[in-house]
């Protein structure tokens, strides 16, 4: 135990993370180069596209140093908030941590937030100034921010290229020097700490985990703590570039496990897996099941799809167990489905799964946050609200709850005005303004997630002319003013339009989601009255008017095929068209309310 050492790396998203992953691997032949790819722990094609990590991974490395042999344990953590519960774990998984910090970028929120989950769980931090070799870099400066954050010596961060190589022997040194040999004792009940789950089409759920005490043999009959479900260890073996099968895994040490397990809901990252037989009495502290933030309804674009797009979700949540959905029905879109995400981020890779995977062409409605309504009947009873359409009618309602967040925002002190002011346009109160430097500004506000879940992050990067970071937190339910406000297209409400709004917002944003469906939906034969209600309360109201001449018009007489090509053409723009009633509405129509700027 006293050789391994149990790391991650933490950083803002782009500050280089999983290129110095790359590097490392490079550096301690964990790589040959036949293998070596371009940020090889991002195995999930979207995640290399995207270039962003979304679930986290972990590998051994072997390293000699000073004439002994190391077992260095890298667990890799994604850097969106969106998956803020995964990072905690594998943090939790580790006994130090790599904080990386972009020599041009200087400290930002995630570096911050993600650094104060490290020092909650007790982690060696290790200081690494990267990109020392751009232009651009300031590293006087950034090792003086890095020193204030951290309240270490200047002499403790290390200067790095995760590019050119600098620093990188540095690095593995002082994983080995300052971050402490894991604790625990092999004689002891069994105790790991699963960090992460990844699906397998051919093999099920490969279970990533952390040995506390005790070890994990083969054949042995485990036990998960939070499901109660015991389980025979069919494989355990650590995680090199492709696993290695062994016989039994150690206290301090991590490796993977395979037991025949087909649903990613069985294995919950957080969980402690123990012995059946002799089971630990203390399950590692932490664990929370995943919430789903933001829910929005999913809906074939051809209702005849429902049964296969029901099949390709069920398959979807086999390997992310984060996805929740239950079916729906909707007056305009048919059959479909709700379903909870962990963000919007994860709501856009559920939709890109679908169409890439399974060849899904789908319809998102309009995305809300969950609500706690209360009825004068039932005042202390709960309705959860993550349909506009659960709202209780509001003679009967009594009042409304919703979800509020802790933001954090560092930007540059000459944006602390625009980006204060559209905090409390975004309805949130300031809560605290710190000067990290002269330069550099940290506000903490509350604010409503709803507000976040649009616009938001896009407003402030234009406010800020990109020199803002931002990272949340929930903080829990508050009392909101809610109405919900439909849409009626030709006098006739189209229920997948209805959203849930503050009443503040009400107005304003009825009138320009009338304005925006009046630039999307085609024109037709006929006029197209769209207006938004409350209640039954109109609130504005915008026309779509009708055409004037056939669009074919100009045709007559002249050659078919330019007919034809014009009809073909006007065919592949209806791919993403419902008609409700006797209207086509286009699928930008029903996200229409996120685009409003
Ligand atoms: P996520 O995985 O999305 O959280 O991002 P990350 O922190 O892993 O960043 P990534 O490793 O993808 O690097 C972001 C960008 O910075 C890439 O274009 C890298 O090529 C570049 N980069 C990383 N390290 C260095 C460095 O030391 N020097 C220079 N010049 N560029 C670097």
């Amino acid at each position: 135990m006293k050789n391994i050492r149990n790391f991650c790396i933490i950083a803002h998203i782009d500050h280089g993370k999983s290129t110095l992953a790359d590097r490392l691997l490079d550096e301690t032949a964990t790589v040959t180069k036949r293998e070596a790819q371009a940020q090889l722990l991002d195995s999930m094609d979207l995640e290399r596209e995207r270039g962003i990590t979304i679930k986290s991974h972990a590998i051994q490395m072997e390293y000699m140093y000073k004439g002994e042999l190391y077992i260095l344990n890298l667990i890799d953590t994604p850097g969106h908030v969106d998956f803020s519960y995964e990072v905690s774990r594998s943090i939790a998984a580790c006994e130090g941590a790599l904080l990386v910090v972009d020599a041009a970028q200087s400290i930002q929120a995630q570096t911050i937030s993600n650094l104060y989950l490290a020092l909650e769980n007790d982690l060696e931090i290790i200081p690494v100034l990267n990109k020392v070799d751009l232009p651009s870099a300031n590293p006087e400066e950034v090792t003086d921010d890095i020193v204030d954050l951290l309240g270490c010596k200047a002499e403790d961060v290390i200067p790095a290229s995760a590019k050119t190589g600098i620093g990188i022997q540095e690095i593995l040194a002082a994983v080995i020097e300052r971050i402490p040999a894991p604790k625990g004792n092999v004689d002891e009940p069994l105790q790991a700490l699963i960090f992460d789950s990844v699906y397998n089409p051919f093999r099920g759920v490969e279970t990533y985990f952390r040995v506390l005490n005790g070890s994990i043999k083969k054949n042995q009959q485990i036990k998960f703590v939070a499901t109660g479900n015991t389980y025979g260890a069919d494989e355990v073996g650590t995680l090199k570039l492709t696993q290695a099968p062994k016989q039994e895994i150690k206290a301090g040490d991590v490796g993977y496990l395979i037991t025949g397990i087909k649903d990613a809901r069985e294995v919950k990252v957080g969980d402690t897996i123990t012995d059946a037989k002799n089971p630990t009495k203390n399950a590692i502290a932490g664990f929370e099941d995943v919430k789903p933030m933001v829910f929005a309804g999913i809906y074939p674009v051809d209702t005849e799809d429902y049964e296969e797009l029901r099949n390709s979700m069920e398959k979807l949540q086999l390997n992310d167990a984060s996805l929740v959905f239950e079916p729906e029905s909707s007056a305009a879109l048919g059959f479909g489905f709700r379903c909870g995400f962990l963000g919007m981020l994860h709501l856009e890779i559920i939709q890109e799964r679908l169409e890439r995977e399974f060849d899904m062409t789908v319809i998102t409605t309009v995305p809300n946050v969950s609500y706690h309504a209360f009825t004068h009947k039932n005042p202390d009873e709960i309705i959860l609200v993550n349909n506009p359409s659960d709202l209780p009618e509001p003679s009967s309602l009594n009042r409304v709850e919703e979800p509020f967040i802790k933001a954090t925002i560092i930007t540059k002190s000459d944006f602390v005005g625009p980006v204060m002011s559209l905090c409390i346009e975004k309805r949130g109160q300031i809560v605290a303004q710190t000067y990290l430097t002269t330069e550099r500004v940290e506000l903490n506000f509350d604010m409503p997630l709803a507000e976040i879940v649009f616009d938001f992050y896009d407003r402030l990067k234009t406010v800020s002319k990109g020199y803002a970071s931002f990272d949340y937190s929930p903080i829990g339910m508050r009392a909101s003013k809610l109405v919900k406000v439909d849409v009626l297209l030709n006098a006739q409400p189209v229920d997948a339009l209805s959203a849930l709004l503050h009443q503040d917002n009400a107005y304003d944003i009825g009138k320009r989601m009338c304005e925006k469906l009046r630039e999307l939906i085609p024109r037709q034969q006929f006029d197209i009255p769209i207006q938004a209600a409350i209640g039954a309360k109109i609130i504005s109201r915008e026309t779509v008017k009708a055409l004037r001449k056939d669009v074919t018009a100009k045709c007559y007489g002249g050659d078919i095929s330019r007919k034809r090509k014009l009809l073909e053409k006007q065919k592949k723009g209806k791919k993403r068209m419902r008609a409700v009633g006797n209207v086509e509405i286009p699928q930008e129509a029903f996200m229409a309310v996120l685009k409003l700027n």
